[in-house]
């Protein structure tokens, strides 16, 4: 039997090239090895998105990107985490063998708490119960369908090992190998996808490469990548700008080469360097943009791929949920 993958998305933004090249692009690699799953983690979301019209768009085009950049559904399970309900209840089971100690330990609750102690404020100030059990929801995510692999960014990899940490807490305490347990797949290559400025990209920063914009509002943004004053004539160093980290993610290894080649040499100045990287992805997403386009004007089409997907998942969900409440004695 083939093993499973896992990954979700948070719908919390317009898709952007870090989506993409960090996220989108190594998950659906996955799928020809593996047994795939795809959600919308849509209630992850709602831990911050608190306007039902962005959240609705935005759960629409990460659905529509993941298709334009060539999901099948009908090969991977692809649903929004809202569709299946069964989930919240296992998150409920998963919460009774959590210690609360592991939350108050979660990146992401600690990021808050430090900010706002750093401003003087309460510790706890802004932080909503939904983001302080956001890891046990996403275990659930992860534990309901079995997954052995999750695909993540490092910022995830704490998640993933909590979601471990439950599993084996129930597998052991009830003396059976009830939850299979997962790893995190954290791939080395595009760790971390730099910004514009040349911190890691992403929508917080406000330093990120729209995916879908139109031809030449994505150039006007990559002409504000962060470069040097040295003039055209002056060698380049490619490994200390952000704009050959990006544009090397797009290429293969000989045209990585031969780009060093071009920065190294002298004669090429920024501009020409932006307008390199701008042709390069501008060529391969033309094929994706049209069809996330088609998709973005059909939401009807869109909802009946994400409802079917959702009727797998749950068919699958609601059964595993059977056998786990048996197990835990509600039933
Ligand atoms: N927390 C993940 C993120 O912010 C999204 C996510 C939710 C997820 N549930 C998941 C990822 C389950 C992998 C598996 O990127």
């Amino acid at each position: 039997m083939r093993k499973r993958s896992l990954t979700g998305i948070k719908p919390t933004g317009e898709p952007h090239l870090g989506n993409w090249l960090g996220a989108i692009g190594p998950a659906l690699e996955l799928a020809r090895d593996y047994d795939s799953y795809y959600f919308i983690a849509d209630y992850h979301a709602l831990t911050t998105v608190h306007k039902a019209e962005e959240l609705r768009q935005h759960t629409l085009s990460i659905a529509a990107t993941y298709l334009a950049f060539g999901l099948d559904p009908e090969k991977s399970v692809f649903y929004r985490q809202s569709e299946v309900p069964e989930i919240f209840e296992l998150a409920w089971i998963l919460s009774c063998f959590t210690p609360k100690g592991f939350m108050n330990r979660a990146h992401a609750y600690k990021d808050a708490l430090g900010k706002n102690t750093e401003a003087g404020r309460d510790p706890d100030f802004g932080v909503n119960m939904g983001l302080f059990g956001y890891p046990v929801l996403m275990s659930a995510d992860i534990l309901m369908f079995q997954a052995h692999v999750v695909p993540v960014g490092a910022d995830q990899k704490q998640h993933v090992e909590f979601a471990r940490d439950i599993a084996e807490r129930i597998n052991s305490n009830y003396g059976q190998p009830f939850f299979t347990l997962p790893e995190p797949r954290i791939d080395d290559q595009v760790k971390t996808i730099v910004g514009l400025d040349g911190r890691k990209m992403s929508k917080s920063y406000g330093n990120t490469v729209p995916l879908f914009s139109e031809e030449k509002a994505l150039q006007k943004r990559i002409n504000q990548i962060v470069t040097n004053s040295q003039t055209p004539e002056e060698p380049k160093d490619p490994d200390t700008t952000p704009l050959f980290a990006l544009h090397r993610l797009l290429l293969t290894a000989e045209e990585e080469t031969a780009l060093r080649q071009v920065y190294t040499a002298g004669g090429m100045g920024w501009g020409m360097a932006k307008k390199m990287f701008f042709e390069t992805l501008n060529t391969r997403i033309k094929e994706p943009r049209l069809r996330y386009l088609d998709l973005m004007s059909n939401p009807t089409k869109l909802e009946a791929i994400l409802s079917q997907g959702g009727e797998k998942a749950r068919a699958e969900a609601s059964q595993t949920l059977a056998q786990l409440r048996s197990l835990v004695g509600i039933r």
